[in-house]
């Protein structure tokens, strides 16, 4: 690669665009065709090359010293990284939630670069932070849908913030989690509150000896980061079982809330139930929490009551999918991720928060940025310096609007469907979930297993005899942990054929629980999906699946056995 000869007036150049104009239209051209090259390609979701291999490429163990001409750059960049890079745009690629983004989002990108606003205060970013409070403002009225007074008289108003934008659900569901222990633990005459205590301080203050995170076992691992981050301790999230449509069990968690208190009582000890999450919907399944109850809970514990719809939650712009998150209003925050159903490039979540002066909690200012009397929103920020990010979804909401993502959604939700009818069409494929939001579990069991495996499941409901339950139980595990293997298997090789994708995990909530099952997972909200698309994605992974079959033929013959 050739070197340059390093001047200054060489790097200014770099720097001032009305200065060197036919080299930044030249070089946007460039770029723009090896972006629209690497989505014509059509062989395969990523190139063959292994792990190791990559590591190779990515070798050098010494920064540049020298300048390179930015024409070279760019063509190792298009040679090293966009030619490995995964094809998530692609309808075969249906495994994830990080999906196809419509093309002008590309514009807003280099818009974004382009102005290179810092929302973090008033001084880098002017009209963008006005944009960020008014795309705020839709998103606390889609949630909370307070009257049209609210907002007059919120929506810019510098003093308060009705929410946050961030860069994704983890740190939203951070920022929630931080209110929700300020709130917990508040100042008082005698208490500077938990920010200035710290937890120990606060935990002997109030009397409690801790506090505690209830969420179904579907809830994000974010949460168990936000716990460790908050100095509750991880272990100190307790997850509730989900029931079988992948819901937080009502029941078990008011059994586990009993038995907290039971245990208190014993200990002579107290817990802090400093929040309840609900889930919608959850990562793995696309499930929802029934929220009206979790609310009304939440409220008879004096807990904090946060959503985490960092999935879901852009389904609430459609009036049709509102009846599905019933009670979130009930809320005291809500995460929203931009970058999932909004179809918004990475990376922007929302924290949005009932009480408009909830994020008064987290207000911290500084002489030299975020004076007290500023209007900067990163006043109220965990984060710092902040990307005008925002830009995607306001434009996006502009651009697509809500009857647009009427329409996404719709198609979305026949994609899941259509898949669904196509796996089960086939014999081979056991469906494990009851979709809400596009996501399909489902994983490999070969015709005559499940025939097998069906009657074994509906025979054990007629059983009385503890014994006879005990070794059918046995039976039915032994062919699952079989099938577990076989999926694992599956998976890998779908991964390794390459033409389509998808993802797996593992869940306890399924027909056969408590036994955790293998499955696979299907994100289905890829507009450029068909019927034809989909047909062609069960083929293949049904031709692989029956040379796997052939594989595991004798091992589950003597499990079913
Ligand atoms: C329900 C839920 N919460 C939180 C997150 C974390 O979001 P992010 O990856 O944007 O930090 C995810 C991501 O998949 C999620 O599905």
């Amino acid at each position: 690669m050739k070197k340059v000869e390093s001047s200054l007036e060489y790097l200014r150049k770099l720097f001032i665009m009305p200065d060197s104009p036919d080299k930044f239209m030249e070089f946007g051209h460039a770029v723009l065709e090896m972006i629209h090259e690497f989505f014509q390609e059509k062989k395969g979701l990523h190139k063959k090359i292994t792990l190791p291999e990559l590591a190779q490429i990515f070798d050098q163990t010494s920064t540049p010293e020298d300048p390179h001409l930015i024409r070279d750059v760019l063509q190792e960049i298009k040679d090293k990284v966009t030619v490995h890079s995964v094809k998530v745009g692609s309808p075969h690629y249906i495994g994830h939630m990080t999906s196809a983004v419509p093309y002008f989002m590309i514009f807003l990108e280099i818009i974004i670069a382009a102005l290179n606003q810092n929302q973090v205060k008033i001084e880098t970013a002017k009209a963008s932070s006005f944009v960020e409070r008014e795309l705020i403002a839709w998103m606390h009225r889609i949630i909370f849908n307070r009257d049209e007074k609210f907002y007059r008289k919120n929506i810019q108003n510098p003093r308060i913030a009705l929410g946050n934008v961030t860069s994704g659900g983890t740190i939203s569901n951070l920022t929630a989690l931080m209110v929700a222990r300020e709130r917990a633990f508040p100042a008082d005459r005698n208490f500077p509150g938990i920010r200035k205590a710290g937890v120990e301080g606060a935990l002997n203050y109030y009397g409690y000896s801790r506090m505690v995170i209830l969420v179904s076992r579907r809830g994000h691992y974010s949460i168990r980061k936000s716990a460790n981050l908050l100095g509750l301790g991880e272990k100190n999230v307790i997850n509730i079982p989900a029931d079988i449509y992948n819901r937080i069990n009502i029941k078990a968690l008011r059994r586990n809330i009993h038995s907290i208190k039971r245990s208190d009582l014993e200990r002579g000890k107290k817990t802090k139930i400093m929040s309840i999450i609900g889930v919608a919907g959850t990562t793995e399944t696309g499930n929802i929490d029934n929220l009206m109850e979790l609310g009304d809970i939440a409220r008879e514990e004096g807990a904090y009551f946060h959503v985490d719809a960092a999935w879901g939650g852009s389904a609430l712009i459609v009036n049709e999918y509102r009846s599905l998150f019933r009670g979130i209003e009930k809320a005291d925050s809500v995460s929203v991720d931009a970058h999932k159903l909004l179809y918004c490039p990475m990376a922007m979540g929302i924290i949005i928060f009932r009480n408009e002066k909830d994020l008064d909690h987290l207000k911290t200012i500084s002489q030299y940025v975020n004076r007290p009397d500023s209007v900067d929103t990163g006043r109220f920020t965990i984060e710092g310096s902040r990307p005008f990010a925002c830009l995607k979804p306001w434009a996006s909401l502009k651009i697509i609007g809500r009857d647009g993502y009427r329409l996404l959604f719709g198609q979305a939700r026949e994609a899941t469907f259509t898949f669904k009818r196509i796996l089960e069409e086939s014999g081979n494929f056991e469906i494990l979930n009851y979709p809400e939001l596009f996501i399909l579990n489902y994983r490999l069991v070969p015709q005559h297993i499940m025939e097998k495996l069906n009657e074994w499941v509906e025979r054990k409901k007629t059983l009385s005899n503890r014994d006879d339950i005990r070794d059918l139980t046995k039976k039915i595990r032994k062919i699952n942990s079989v099938l577990n293997n076989l999926n694992v298997l599956l998976q890998k090789s779908i991964r390794q054929d390459d033409t389509t994708f998808v993802s797996r995990t593992t869940l306890e909530s399924t027909k056969y629980r408590p036994q955790r099952i293998v499955v696979l997972r299907a994100v289905l909200i890829n507009p450029l999906i068909n019927k034809d698309i989909l047909k062609k994605i069960v083929s293949t992974q049904n031709n692989i699946a029956l040379k796997l079959m052939d594989q595991f033929e004798p091992i589950l013959k003597e499990a079913i056995t």
